[in-house]
């Protein structure tokens, strides 16, 4: 006997059991009078538990099945009951047809308060069952494994408990989601019993916010067709087994907030998955896409990589040095009310708007408006319609970064709201995070970042700085495929957003930090936050900086390829090491130098001698490509430029060739260009 097949062994004797009691507990005559009788005597009261449901009301004799909510029913030949003629809709003798098929429940956010009975696996042609958001709870039941035409289970949102039933994989061969985020699901995510484990259809598993536990569900990487896998927010422990990085379809990972631990298999540093896919798990879960290195024996200790940080913090440039504390007299601690993710209103002093607001994001529920407000700052930059800090919590708090928007900016909490909440959703690795926002009863307005040592690109290449780092190829193509990562990320208008265009595109606008990663900021701030007038300002100096695409006359008509211009004269600016500008504004039109070199057959004459340096071979190295590609972002035309997810994969694709060594990767980084940046 194959040892896998012993091992599934006594789940299979589990479920045929199961299946054999529960025909023995099905009174025939139920399944004699067909779906229609099977749910009303056993589906309505359990779904509506104690108390009557106005939903489950109209799942009665006295009312035409068409009009029965959240249900979809076919004919025994297969087709759907129609129900879109007024005979139908007033037929009362549809609920006596025996011949008729359940094929889908849909009843989302319908405050069910039941639990789910065993005969939902019983309905011979359910497809779907959409019963996400109610407040269900239970078990879910070993015999809806046994459901012979399920496909699609939604039963997130609710507050099921117990364990999973490894009858759940049964149903594999039909099953093309899975949706059983937040629940109260424990123990461990069983492994499926049957012979044909791949799963092939099952292309969604959200398992995420439950309680499980023990380690990771291995079996899940033999699942061909996933595409998306949410675990986040789970109690699993242990390592991550190397082929989760080598799953070919899978679009999206969550294995955050869980307690993983070890290091991540090699796979995922060049993949897309990001530090996100990771957050939150063990202090012990560490190597790319994690900026928590790897302790090898042989490397650094962590003592010297905490003293590298503290060197950083030292050279960080302070211009002057002020207090932004507004001291708060009457904040009253006790009235906050704090969530976390969508971005959730404290209120602050309880009289309306008298004290203002602050609004806190993913990762920012331990700041407080009292904390914010009395935070001592340093002023790092000053724009032209903002003021930007390096800040200190009291206490130990660690620093934060504020941008404090002057007037201009738009107008109030309602007009903001919106627009902040789409930005505070956003996170990437190579994006800096919003964590909070607030809004002073005077109209100033403070965005809260998490705080990184601000040097930025536009300093590095320009700043004429006395101890930085060599910036070779490899490290600029690094900071250029960080940069358009983040912005392909903000075009990408996740969870059914718009795309958030970024606006204002520049070297200024990108911090790089010791491992040349490059983190995006700003992004949104002028196009959303603005009014226009603001925004105009801020439009005529990219204009003048060389970064405005041709068509953009307005900000209000800024677009994901107004942006994917400017990332053009930004990756221009790194190959040539030249600060770009307009030729009305008597600098270098940096595409225009280009042009001119490539007609004079001097093109290799373009790029900075930094970069050439040490490139024997510039098409093999990437370097040519990335001039072509930086000249097709620059297209006069918006729509012959290429999108920011196709900059990013072909900066991926011409990768310079000693990026693929040990020198490149963020684990690498120790060796050669782990020469800290502000040593
Ligand atoms: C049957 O449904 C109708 C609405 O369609 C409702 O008014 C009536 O109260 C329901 N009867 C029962 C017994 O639930
Ligand atoms: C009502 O439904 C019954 C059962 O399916 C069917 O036999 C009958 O023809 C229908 N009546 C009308 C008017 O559609
Ligand atoms: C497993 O199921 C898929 C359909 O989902 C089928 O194509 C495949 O042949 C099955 N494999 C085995 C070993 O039965
Ligand atoms: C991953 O899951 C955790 C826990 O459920 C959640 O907080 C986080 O937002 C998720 N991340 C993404 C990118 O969806
Ligand atoms: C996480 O795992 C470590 C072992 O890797 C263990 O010591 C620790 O207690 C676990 N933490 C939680 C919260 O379970």
């Amino acid at each position: 006997m194959h040892p896998t097949a012993r091992a599934i062994a006594p789940h299979y004797l589990l479920l045929l059991f199961a299946t054999f009691f529960f025909l023995l507990r099905s009174p025939s005559p139920v399944a004699a009078s067909g779906d229609v009788t099977l749910l009303l005597d056993r589906l309505k009261p359990a779904l509506q538990g104690a108390a009557p449901n106005a939903q489950l009301a109209t799942w009665n004799a006295s009312t035409p099945l068409c009009l029965w909510r959240g249900l979809r029913w076919s004919t025994p030949a297969g087709q759907p009951l129609r129900c879109d003629t007024a005979a139908a809709r007033a037929n009362l003798s549809l609920a006596g047809d025996a011949t008729l098929l359940l094929s889908s429940i849909r009843l989302p956010a319908a405050a069910l308060a039941g639990r789910l009975p065993p005969e939902l696996g019983a309905f011979p042609s359910l497809e779907s069952i959409y019963l996400a958001a109610n407040s269900l709870s239970g078990a879910i039941p070993l015999e809806l494994g046994n459901a012979p035409a399920l496909s699609e289970l939604d039963l997130a949102g609710n507050a099921l408990s117990g364990a999973l039933p490894p009858s759940i994989w049964n149903l594999c061969d039909r099953l093309a989601e899975l949706r059983l985020h937040g629940n109260a699901l424990t123990g461990a995510i069983p492994a499926p019993a049957g012979p044909n484990d791949t799963c092939d259809r099952l292309h969604l598993i959200d398992l995420g916010a439950n309680r499980f536990s023990g380690s990771f569900p291995a079996f899940l990487t033999g699942f061909r067709g996933l595409q998306r896998l949410d675990l986040g927010g789970n109690h699993l422990a242990g390592d991550i087994p190397e082929p989760v990085a080598t799953m070919r379809g899978l679009q999206m990972l969550n294995l955050s907030y869980n307690n993983f631990s070890g290091q991540l298999p090699p796979g995922f540093a060049g993949s897309s998955f990001t530090a996100e896919s990771f957050l939150g798990n063990s202090p012990a879960l560490c190597g790319p896409p994690l900026q928590q290195p790897c302790v090898s024996p042989s490397g650094l200790s962590s003592g010297s990589v905490a003293g590298m940080a503290i060197g950083l913090m030292a050279g960080a440039v302070v211009v002057a040095s002020v207090s932004i504390g507004w001291a708060q007299a009457r904040w009253r601690r006790n009235r906050v009310r704090r969530a976390a993710e969508e971005g959730v209103e404290t209120e602050e002093g309880g009289e309306g708007d008298s004290e203002g607001k602050l609004v806190v994001f993913q990762g920012g529920e331990h700041l407080t408006l009292g904390e914010v407000l009395n935070a001592t700052g340093q002023v790092v930059e000053k724009a032209s319609y903002c003021t930007v800090y390096k800040a200190k919590l009291a206490d130990g708090g660690g620093n934060i970064e504020l941008r404090l928007l002057r007037e201009g900016s738009c107008k109030d909490a309602a007009s903001c709201g919106p627009a902040v909440r789409r930005i505070g959703r956003a996170r990437h690795e190579n994006l800096v995070p919003l964590r909070a926002f607030y809004q002073g009863r005077r109209g100033e307005k403070l965005l809260v970042y998490d705080y990184f040592p601000h040097r930025t690109l536009h300093d590095l290449l320009h700043g004429g700085l006395e101890s930085r780092p060599a910036l070779t190829w490899p490290r600029r193509h690094k900071i250029a495929l960080g940069a358009a990562r983040g912005l392909a990320y903000l075009h990408e208008g996740r969870h059914g957003d718009a795309p958030l265009v970024h606006g204002n595109v520049r070297s200024s606008n990108v911090l790089v930090d010791e491992y040349f990663v490059a983190r995006v900021t700003e992004y949104a701030v002028v196009g959303r936050l603005l009014v226009p007038s603001a925004a105009e300002a801020v439009l005529s100096a990219a204009k003048a900086d060389g970064y405005r695409a041709p068509e953009l006359q307005t900000m209000k008509r800024c677009a994901p390829r107004t942006d994917v211009y400017a990332f053009g004269i930004l990756l221009l600016e790194l190959l040539m090491g030249k600060k770009p500008s307009s030729a009305a504004n008597g600098g270098d039109d940096l595409p225009s130098l280009v042009k001119a070199a490539v007609l004079e057959e001097t093109t290799t004459e373009v790029f900075d001698p930094e970069v050439a340096k040490g490139v024997r071979n510039p098409a093999e190295e990437g370097l040519v490509q990335a001039l072509k590609l930086a000249m097709g972002c620059c297209a006069p035309v918006a729509a012959a430029r290429p999108s920011m997810a196709e900059v990013v994969r072909q900066l991926e694709e011409n990768r310079p060739k000693s990026s693929r060594s040990a020198l490149y990767s963020p684990a690498e980084t120790r060796s050669d260009a782990g020469t800290p940046l502000y040593s």
